[in-house]
């Protein structure tokens, strides 16, 4: 384990390297190169343990047994909630709600408190990078209460234009949603700016946090946002938990999501009334062992410092993007001032689709994504059908982007009629 100190916040990446089995393994009989950590992170031993031992020895179903299991259960459970909210800096743990992952967080606030507060002829602002969870939720309700999306489009190299906000940002504005980092272009978004537009209009904010939270500090307090959402499955955690954060005032006045267990106060056959916050918008048995997992994940991430996360990534995006400058088969996507971007870079190989990019690397050992990443409207901009993806986190180290480009080397040899014709 790896511990961020005051002066140098430099990873112990050995040692943490250490802490993840499923780097040790071989693909093609070499050594997996992960660079696909924005679709989903590994798993470091102690959450693993986490999930095993829970279910040795605390597996029980939450605030309903008043046996010991229920208890450590519960306790476990709530724990994580507290870690949660200390991790983007909550004023309480009632403002974290357990979904199942971001786009379930997202749709939840467009089908209670957005259903509410939409009128015919409202708008919705959205942007040109935003992943498909923070724009399908959106296009859906504008379509169902006949709202309006409007959209925030890219300067050249993929940051937000600000410039167009005066004349999207109007009284009908009700919402502003935008994705903290970009899961393509790495962008990350002025929030604490478009915060304070938003809310000089009356309109609230949500942040799809879902590429943000695992990689850099985040604080509500300091964005001023009005609705967070991101996932644990890409930050150490299991897959199958999301986290929304809300201002309590909001939850409060949100009427709940889903009906059933645990969201209720009183049920007789003519009347419900609702439980109190966080309940209220956690019906039915949650996912409750990998909550309790989470909790460990999010430790272990505060125990390296998410600060030092940030500046590990960034040292790599450098170096990475040092060693693809001067290719002229690579076409790469993304803003070059990389203090406003994350540590993912998109690309293509002229001439080259993105699957057989990704199936050479892959042959490789070299782990990424290639298609459209659920950004079909950003790839439009683009103007390409689809991309190749390599996305760094906390265990990568400098020889893993050595293997990337050496991976593209052999791409380059593999396709190299098709890359001459397309130059
Ligand atoms: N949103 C995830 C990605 O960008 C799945 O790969």
């Amino acid at each position: 384990m790896a511990v961020e100190t005051a002066s140098a916040p430099t990873l112990d990446l050995a040692a943490l390297r250490e802490d993840f089995p499923i780097l040790r393994r071989r693909i093609n009989g070499r050594p997996l190169v992960y660079l696909d950590n924005a679709a989903t992170s590994q798993k470091p031993r102690q959450v693993l343990d986490t999930l095993i031992h829970f279910y040795e020895h605390s597996n029980a179903n939450i605030h309903r047994g008043v046996h010991t299991l229920g208890a450590e259960a519960t306790g476990a459970y709530e724990r994580t909630r507290t870690l949660a909210a200390d991790l983007i800096g909550a004023a309480s743990s009632e403002e974290i709600i357990f979904t199942r992952n971001t786009t379930e967080a997202i749709n939840l606030i467009a089908y209670t408190w957005a259903l509410e507060a939409l009128q015919p002829g409202d708008e919705i602002v959205v942007t040109r990078l935003e992943h498909h969870s923070n724009l399908v939720p959106w296009l859906r309700l504008a379509q169902e209460r006949e709202a309006k999306l409007c959209v925030i489009e890219l300067t050249p190299d993929g940051r937000l234009d600000l410039d167009s906000l005066d004349e999207l940002l109007t009284e009908r504005t009700k919402l502003v949603a935008v994705g903290h980092a970009s899961n393509v272009l790495g962008t990350i978004a002025p929030v604490e700016e478009l915060a304070r537009r938003a809310h000089a209009v009356g309109a609230r904010l949500l942040v799809d946090a879902a590429q943000s939270v695992p990689h850099q500090p985040v604080n509500v307090q300091e964005l001023s946002c009005d609705f967070l959402a991101f996932s644990a499955h890409k930050m150490l955690g299991p897959t199958g938990v999301g986290v929304l954060w809300a201002r309590q005032e909001l939850l409060e006045a949100m009427p709940p999501f889903l009906g059933g267990g645990s969201m209720i106060g009183r049920v007789t056959l003519d009347r419900v009334t609702w439980n109190v916050l966080p309940y209220k918008l956690e019906a039915g048995t949650p996912n409750i062992a990998d909550v309790v997992a989470f909790g460990t994940a999010i430790e272990y991430l505060q125990r390296v410092g998410m600060a030092a996360v940030r500046a590990h990534e960034r040292e790599l995006l450098a170096y990475a993007l040092e060693q693809l400058a001067d290719r002229p088969e690579l076409e790469l996507y993304g803003p070059t001032d990389l203090d406003q971007r994350g540590g993912v870079i998109s690309f293509n190989v002229r001439g080259v689709h993105s699957h057989d990019v990704s199936t050479i690397l892959d042959e490789q050992a070299i782990a990424v994504r290639a298609g459209h990443h659920c950004t079909q409207p950003l790839h439009e901009w683009l103007d390409v059908a689809g991309s190749t993806r390599a996305s760094f986190y906390l265990y990568n180290t400098p020889a893993d982007v050595d293997a990337l480009v050496s991976g593209l080397d052999r791409v380059k040899e593999v396709f190299h009629r098709a890359i001459g014709r397309a130059l």
